[in-house]
């Protein structure tokens, strides 16, 4: 199994460009099973998420094919990938593939309103909590679906097709929202979503679904209209930049410090982050290339920060944040309110000699003078690279294993942060 080995201490200097969004491309992709027209989706990073998907897809009977190389491309811009499901040849998506990644449940949604069943195993996913799918069955039934759980599988009915209804969430939830607007767009009549999520994936997957045909407004409110219709068509659109993949490389420079434009990042799509990365004391500026971020000398500073959905401060950046005020000059203290059980990090973080303590769903972190090298252990996604993150600032070697969980995530990782100076490279099974 692959291994990442890093020797911190350098500064990072450079350009780092954004790839296309992770949590806008897989929504984006299950979206094509809503038409018989080819969906062409540009900007698609290259990710084991993508790539696991597609898998699941072609099961269902979605044919891709994959732009080659324009002239003058590298090899690391997004992929052009076309997906057509002209006809659905299998409605059960199997544990085997579901099992490896959440956001494939979200299949149900389209599989249920263009052929009116789908059988879908429940979903694994990262182990960062319980994380259940009440909310997108609950979704599903006010739409008219019929759910049995069978078996490990949600088994979903509406023979006559859905129909408009109005939903309320009891929390936000991004899967339950994309279920419901992707499912409410081919539904009989209109659909109102209360209490929907507002995160930019949304607003890119509704503005993809508006290209296709769909009639949706309030996109990235909390209220969100559809207006259900018969047929949805083809269309083409570019996955918008990651703004997880943004705010991860803006705390790295934050915490080895240095100067990085990230080309392509849009400071729109985090401010909430952007300013907690300025509060610790490194300094940001929107450009035309994208966004900079350099800290020259100076203590990071420590900070108080609570997460919550859009546009506050993202849970998928909490680790990153966390490994960042290890070394800040003080106590900070990082409150987890969106999943439970998120502070898998802690304990690999300590091994850095990181003073972390947690206090119900708190961490406080008290910041040290310096962190060393140690091996660790990536648990999930994003607990991953805040390793990555704290071995960049360390003194010494860090190996970090299982990076699978890495290669979920962020594209082409140890390259970027290599071009800007740091010492990083990936060792593979046998080296
Ligand atoms: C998405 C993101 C993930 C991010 C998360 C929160 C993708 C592919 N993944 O995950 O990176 O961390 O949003 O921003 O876009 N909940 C329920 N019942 C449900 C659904 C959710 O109780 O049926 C709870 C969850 O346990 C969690 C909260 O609602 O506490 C938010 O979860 P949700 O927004 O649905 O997360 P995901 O869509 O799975």
């Amino acid at each position: 199994m692959d291994r990442i080995r890093i020797v911190g201490g350098e500064r990072l200097n450079g350009v780092i460009p954004i790839s296309g969004a992770k949590n806008a491309a897989l929504p984006l992709m299950i979206a094509s099973l809503l038409t018989d027209g080819t969906l062409t989706l540009e900007n698609l990073p290259r990710l084991a998420d993508v790539q696991a998907l597609m898998r699941i897809l072609g099961n269902h009977g979605v044919d891709y094919s994959i732009e080659g190389k324009r002239f003058g491309q590298s090899g690391e811009q997004g992929r052009t990938i076309h997906f057509s499901a002209r006809q659905i040849v299998d409605t059960t998506a199997p544990y085997e593939l579901v099992s490896k990644m959440r956001a494939s449940f979200w299949v149900i949604a389209p599989l249920v309103a263009r052929m009116g069943e789908a059988k879908v195993s429940l979903p694994g996913g990262c182990a960062i909590g319980t994380r259940p799918v009440d909310f997108l069955l609950m979704a599903m039934e006010r739409l008219g679906a019929k759910i049995d759980i069978d078996g490990g599988y949600a088994v979903a009915k509406a023979k006559n097709g859905l129909r408009g209804a109005e939903i309320a969430f009891p929390k936000v939830t991004v899967g339950g929202t994309h279920v419901a607007l992707m499912a409410a767009s081919l539904a009989h009549g209109s659909s109102v979503l209360h209490n929907a999520a507002r995160e930019p994936e949304i607003v890119d997957v509704a503005d993809c679904l508006v290209k296709m045909g769909a009639k949706i407004k309030g996109a990235g409110t909390s209220t969100i209209e559809i207006t259900g219709v018969p047929r949805l068509s083809g269309a083409r659109h570019a996955v918008l930049p990651d703004r997880i993949e943004t705010g991860t490389y803006a705390m790295a420079v934050a915490m080895t410090g240095g100067d990085v434009t990230l080309q392509g990042a849009r400071a729109d799509l985090l401010q909430s982050a952007l300013d907690t990365i300025v509060q610790t004391g490194a300094q940001i500026t929107e450009t035309n290339e994208g966004v900079r971020v350099y800290r020259n000398g100076g203590a990071i500073q420590p900070v108080d920060v609570t997460t919550e959905p859009f546009p506050g401060f993202p849970t998928d950046l909490q680790a990153q944040l966390m490994a960042l005020t290890t070394m800040a000059e003080g106590v900070s203290r990082i409150t987890e309110t969106i999943f439970e059980n998120r502070f898998m990090h802690v304990q690999e973080l300590a091994r850095f000699g990181a003073h972390i303590r947690l206090d119900g769903d708190s961490a406080i972190v008290e910041g040290v003078k310096r962190l060393k090298g140690a091996p660790v252990m990536a648990t999930d996604l994003r607990a991953s690279v805040s390793l990555v993150i704290a071995a960049l600032a360390a003194e010494g070697e860090t190996i970090v294993n299982r990076v699978y969980h890495l290669d979920r995530g962020f594209e082409h990782l140890e390259n970027k942060l290599s071009r800007c100076g740091a010492r990083i490279e990936r060792l593979s099974v046998g080296d």
